[in-house]
């Protein structure tokens, strides 16, 4: 069943020849096409281009038609760092922060990730998917195809499993793309403190391999920093994940200089994420590398830390991905054109990098650069119908505005 879009005001970040990834100066080169079409077909891009291109019979043999002359159609965004799957919420830290408690001294008490981590036990499998789903489909409806969620908050063998199968259930309860991620290392419980070689032998000798034998994730991260897991716990833990199928991908640097980044590349990992402390010797390991640095400026943003040296790093030929790092902690929310925003004002990133790093390199940072991140043929028709807006760089600059009029996912509209 063939369908078209016409009339599409600007169709942005079309590729004609699919990258993996765009990197350095080449991610503001991105390419849109005024007055186009798409066509699709069983949920797949089998064509695109210039109205101009398209005859008046290629119009009467499609089945739906869709007029789009007052919309700029984008791919959907591609949230490649989520923590979505958590119990309750921590509004009460935050108004501790404001009274002037910082995220470190608040975690060191026994709140944040372990405030999570006893909520979590304390609730079962099918009340943590029912607050899950929701926000889901709230951010497919904020224009997200395709997201990746961790686990994390279980610290536990059992709650760690809770967790990871909330996210298979979630993944059949919709049309977006899940990525699953174990991150049995994102703090030590309270009850290892004294022994915290026992909870990595935990997560080294039976988290992982279990993990693996319900097939429950493709990826595995541990949250190296300071005050969390070090970079040698940090390779020991990368390492068995390997062993056991699951690549790496891990949460770096956010707190200070960790070595993170560079466990994390010698690793092979997929991505290095958060990199607020990024200097000239972590970008060059960087520069030699496959792993895709990925910015998450909402945490920048809540927690009042400095931002990651987007600009730095761009010109310096790295490339660049984006994500929210949706978690009840520290960024709680999971609005990617805000994240746009804010790579735009505090990390010097134009509209057309940010866009890239939001779509084609976040795709990358899931492993799914074939499938999603650009308009291509072949790739899923999944894409964001925006307001009538006057150009695409609208986008970051309106930052409290609901800007997108329809979703499609798989070809099929969700909104
Ligand atoms: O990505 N950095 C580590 N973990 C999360 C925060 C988790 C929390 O505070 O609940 C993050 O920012
Ligand atoms: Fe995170």
């Amino acid at each position: 069943m063939k369908e078209l879009i016409l009339n599409i005001k600007e169709l942005v970040n079309v590729e004609l020849e699919p990258k993996d990834k765009a990197n350095g100066h080449t991610m503001a080169e991105m390419k849109t096409i005024k007055n186009a079409f798409v066509e699709i077909e069983d949920g797949l891009i089998v064509d695109f281009g210039s109205m101009d291109n398209l005859s008046p019979s290629d119009i009467a043999n499609a089945v739906e038609v869709y007029d789009a002359s007052e919309n700029i159609v984008l791919p959907t965004w591609c949230d490649s760092h989520t923590h979505i799957v958590y119990a309750g919420s921590r509004e009460g830290e935050f108004v501790d922060r404001i009274n002037g408690l910082s995220y470190e001294e608040i975690a060191k008490r026994g709140g944040g990730i372990l405030n999570s981590a006893k909520r979590l036990h304390d609730t079962s499998e099918d009340e943590l998917f029912e607050q899950a789903l929701p926000r889901l489909n709230e951010i497919m409806q904020m224009g997200t195809g395709a997201v990746e969620i961790k686990s994390g908050y279980g610290l536990s063998l059992e709650d760690e499993i809770k967790m990871l199968r909330v996210i298979k259930r979630l993944r059949r309860e919709t049309p977006m793309e899940i990525k699953a991620t174990f991150l049995g290392a994102h703090a030590i419980p309270a009850e290892y403190k004294e022994n915290r070689q026992a909870y990595i032998d935990l997560i080294i000798n039976e988290m992982i391999p279990q993990v693996a034998k319900e097939e429950l994730a493709e990826y595995v991260d541990v949250f190296c920093d300071r005050g969390f897991f070090t970079p040698e716990e940090t390779d020991a833990i990368l390492k068995a994940g390997i062993a056991h199928g699951l690549k790496p991908k891990i949460h770096a640097n956010e707190l200070d200089y960790s070595g993170g980044i560079q466990v994390g590349v010698a690793n092979g990992a997929l991505s290095v994420d958060h990199l607020e402390f990024t200097g000239d010797e972590e970008i060059d390991t960087l520069l030699k590398s496959k792993t895709m640095p990925t910015l998450l400026p909402s945490t920048a943003f809540f927690l009042k830390l400095h931002y990651p040296p987007a600009r730095k790093m761009i010109d310096a030929g790295l490339p660049v991905a984006l994500a929210t790092d949706y978690n009840p902690g520290s960024s709680p929310s999971g609005k990617m054109s805000f994240i746009l925003s804010l790579a735009c004002i505090y990390m010097g990133m134009n509209p057309e990098e940010a866009i890239t790093a939001a779509t084609l390199n976040s795709a990358y940072a899931m492993g799914l650069e074939k499938t999603h991140g650009s308009i291509a043929k072949g790739k899923k028709a999944n894409l964001i119908f925006t307001k009538n807006i006057p150009s695409y760089a609208y986008i970051p600059y309106s930052f409290g505005s609901d800007l997108i009029e329809k979703v499609m996912i798989n070809g099929k509209f969700v909104s």
